[in-house]
């Protein structure tokens, strides 16, 4: 979308953070929700933007009719973020998915507004890539922190959103096809800070979803995100664990880790499943309390490096 002209720039929101990187499923929507989730709990007014073609639903909107929709046409599978930019009017989120929380949901209609895009960006130029900036800005003022969640795998869609944030955050696994995944939004990064956004900052790159006591590898994947990202990029401590089962059953039943951890006291046991008085579904693991704690960690620790970096 972005070539040679530069836009007119438009400062983003203090507090505006991306979570993107340029492979799919290393976790960014669930840390996106977190983010959103934990800033809200702690008092701040936040706004939750999902610029992906897919609804996870980590905060049960859609499946369980949390928050006040805004009148008139729908808001959900990104339809009111698809209308802001088509017809160039403020963002409508939903309010009060919790409290302190609203939120624009992905989903499929998302994948709509590159066509948008492609199509003016040949009378109006680089400055399509401000589209989403523009239809925040009149609401910012409304939010102490605003959190995107980002598309893999779409560059009109990644610069769209890296045009409207102050920090980038980078999860990554692993394995080497989510390394050569910080790739895409390096160039992306760079494009756009060149050309729309001269107040993007890096905040910094972490490992999610790995086997916490594997230091050695986790010392190697420091290395490959340095090499890809650049040798300054700052590296995050925490490491959230990969616990399939609990990250899996909170996103189905629309909860945060920490609000499916507070229902493990009330919990059905396995004895309650052999019994025939629950199902497997009921039974909350335990193992969601270190899920939960380490969530909370790297939250906290996003929030100070995307502070630094501001
Ligand atoms: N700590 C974890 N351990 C294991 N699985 C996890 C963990 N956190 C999230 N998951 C699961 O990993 C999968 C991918 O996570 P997520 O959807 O957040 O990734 P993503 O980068 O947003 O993916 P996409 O690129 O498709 O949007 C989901 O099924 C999610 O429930
Ligand atoms: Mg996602």
């Amino acid at each position: 979308m972005l070539n040679q002209s530069a836009a007119q720039p438009i400062e983003p929101p203090e507090g505006s953070t991306a979570v993107g990187t340029g492979k799919g499923g290393v976790g960014k929507s669930t840390v996106a929700a977190h983010l959103a989730g934990e800033s809200a709990a702690a008092g701040h007014r936040t706004l939750l933007i999902c610029v992906t073609g897919q609804d996870d639903d980590d905060l049960g909107i859609k499946r369980y009719g949390h928050g006040v929709h805004p009148q008139g046409p729908s808001a959900i599978d990104g339809e009111g973020l698809y209308r802001a930019i088509h017809d160039r009017v403020p963002l409508q989120p939903i309010r009060e998915v919790r409290p302190n929380l609203d939120v624009l949901p992905g989903g499929p209609r998302v994948a709509d507004i590159s066509n948008i895009l492609m199509l003016r960006m040949m009378q109006e130029g680089p400055a399509v890539v401000l589209s989403l900036a523009q239809s925040l800005a009149p609401i910012a003022p409304l939010y102490d922190r605003v959190i995107f969640d980002s598309a893999p795998e779409s560059d009109p869609l990644e610069q769209l959103v890296l045009a409207s944030a102050r920090t980038l955050i980078v999860p990554t696994r692993s394995d080497e096809s989510s390394i050569n995944g910080m790739e895409r939004i390096s160039k992306n990064f760079k494009v756009v800070k060149s050309q729309a956004n001269p107040y993007l900052q890096m905040a910094g790159a972490f490992l999610y979803g790995s086997n916490r006591s594997a230091t050695l590898m986790h010392a190697a994947v420091r290395k490959d995100i340095r090499r890809v990202l650049g040798e300054g990029t700052p590296i995050l401590q925490t490491i959230v664990g990969y616990r399939e089962v609990p990250a899996r059953n909170a996103r189905k039943k629309g909860l945060l880790f920490s609000e499916y951890a507070d229902l493990l006291p009330t919990s059905a046991t396995s004895y309650d499943v052999k019994a025939g008085r629950a199902t497997e579904a009921d039974v909350v693991p335990e193992t969601i309390i270190p899920l939960s704690k380490e969530m909370r960690e790297l939250t906290n620790e996003i929030f100070d490096y995307c502070g630094r970096a501001a």
